[in-house]
């Protein structure tokens, strides 16, 4: 069954599963109160009681809500403006060329998807041209890439932050800035280098950022669902701020549709029934993702912490343990070059596994001679033909009546698609994943909305390095007391 939105299509097909048997599941799992619960979330009125705090990223679809969330101040549009145009310039009076995004996780994931996957809606309002790069890891092995290619005097850094405490991003900072000391002082570097992003204004104030560069956003903004807000900020210098404002519309869309349409014709509502009808019922602990365009190929990742960090938990709603399962393990990469790789264990593997695939039907190239068009547009039917042709056969499978050739099938999977890949069909394919995410949480009973295990397995990190650093005499176990020994020796 195809079931159609304004900017994105969803094929549940290969699932196997017709809409009299999906609607006798919704009867049974979704709980009678799920509309409610959706108003409340599309409201921003979601309540997320561990963190106490409501969660409110479905009211920043709009430009406008961006800049004036937080302190009410955003210059986002401006800055975007200045900077585009080669207008922003450095403290020794040299326009910036390079942005740096330094951030992790919904800081991180969502800014560096959307850049790459938009690049080529950039609004060229004028000739200067801005790279922006990522800086994520706590290692520093994406700053010894970055630092060699760019220019203190030319280089500005987005602190991307919604805690403004991450140890990961500070560690990045720091390192930063040692880096431009023998170039700027602090002084010089904090007034014209550096845009902070965060829900935590005074502890860009107490960094030293100025007013006017510090850009924020509500602090029930979770980070993994905050690409719309400032932290959007680096898909809005790639694109520029109209651009980014169709993204948001695109999200808007979707939010509308998932309010308003009947159960047969709701995009994530169906990918969130299905999705909980393979765990339960099919027993499959996983869902491959697999985008066949390029310009998608870091929505994986990203789909990894919005939907592995949302319901990955195993305490429900009331603080009860759960005994039975959640989230799955969301996995993937993209398509055609995933073919080459673990597409036959896929096909031939014993492992069970659903999938989404996810294509875009057509693409243009209008900036390249004809020749290379028709080129083109032949390689997108070619992915798209793959893409087609590898769903059928992990649904279907074959035989030929040799065992060594045996293909099982039975992979359940959804086709996700659009004409074309725009701004408003990216934020519409974003929101409904979001909305999966969502409905999955209130039919699991559990809170979508915090991570206490990723904060537990931070406090244990602290306990072991105050010992690297010989500040703690504290004894662990006999591997990871061996390996410490090996560190400081
Ligand atoms: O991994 C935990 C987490 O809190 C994520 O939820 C968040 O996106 C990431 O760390 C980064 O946090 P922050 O934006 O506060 O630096």
């Amino acid at each position: 069954m195809i079931i159609e939105s304004d900017f994105l299509n969803l094929d549940t097909t290969y699932q196997g599963v017709d809409i009299d048997a999906l609607r006798d599941f919704a009867a049974k799992r979704l709980p009678e109160n799920f509309d409610k619960l959706r108003t409340q979330l599309l409201r921003g009125e979601f309540y997320n009681a561990t963190e106490d705090r409501h969660v409110s990223h479905c009211l920043n679809r709009s430009i406008h809500n961006v800049v004036t969330a937080g302190n009410g101040k955003n210059r986002f549009c401006t800055i975007v403006r200045e900077l585009r145009a080669g207008k922003w310039l450095g403290a020794t009076g040299k326009p910036i060329k390079d942005v740096v995004n330094i951030g992790v996780g919904g800081s991180d994931l969502g800014p560096m998807m959307g850049s790459f996957a938009l690049k080529e809606f950039a609004d060229d309002n004028s000739l200067h041209h801005l790279s922006v790069h990522f800086v994520s890891s706590m290692d520093g092995g994406q700053l010894y890439a970055v630092l060699p290619i760019v220019d203190p005097e030319t280089t500005l850094f987005i602190i991307a932050s919604k805690s403004f405490g991450t140890i990961d991003t500070l560690a990045n900072v720091d390192t930063v800035r040692k880096w431009i000391e023998p170039t700027l002082n602090q002084e010089q570097w904090l007034s014209r280098h550096v845009i902070g992003v965060s829900a935590n204004n005074q502890a860009m104030t107490d960094f030293g950022i100025p007013p006017a560069q510090q850009l924020s956003f509500a602090e029930s903004v979770g980070g993994r669902f905050s690409l719309w807000s400032a932290i959007g900020l680096p898909i809005a210098l790639t694109v520029g701020s109209n651009q980014f404002g169709r993204m948001l519309e695109g999200a808007k869309a979707m939010d509308d549709h998932f309010a308003n349409e009947p159960l047969e014709q709701n995009i994530p509502l169906q990918m969130a029934l299905l999705g909980v009808y393979n765990r339960e019922v099919r027993e499959i602990n996983n869902l491959a993702v697999l985008p066949y365009d390029g310009r998608l190929r870091y929505l994986p990742s990203y789909l990894q912490q919005l939907d592995m960090e949302s319901n990955g938990k195993q305490v429900d709603f009331e603080g009860n343990a759960i005994d039975y399962p959640t989230g799955p393990i969301i996995w993937g990469g993209f398509g055609p070059n995933g073919q080459h790789a673990f597409f036959q264990h896929l096909h031939q593997g014993y492992d069970k596994f659903c999938a989404d695939f996810v294509a875009v039907l057509k693409r243009a190239a209008p900036d390249f001679e004809p020749a290379v068009q028709e080129g083109l547009a032949e390689q997108q039917r070619l992915a798209v033909a793959n893409c087609l042709a590898h769903r059928r056969l992990m649904w279907f499978g074959a035989e030929n009546g040799e065992a060594r050739n045996h293909y099982i099938g039975n992979h359940p999977s959804n086709l996700l698609f659009v004409d074309e890949l725009t701004p408003q069909s990216f934020g519409a394919l974003i929101a409904a994943y979001e909305h999966k995410v969502f409905t999955q949480g209130v039919i699991w009973n559990l809170n979508s909305f915090d991570q206490p295990g990723v904060e537990k397995g931070k406090k244990l990190a602290k306990e072991v390095l105050q010992v690297l650093d010989g500040n703690s005499a504290t004894e662990f176990d006999a591997s990871t007391d061996d390996l410490v020994r090996r560190v400081r020796r």
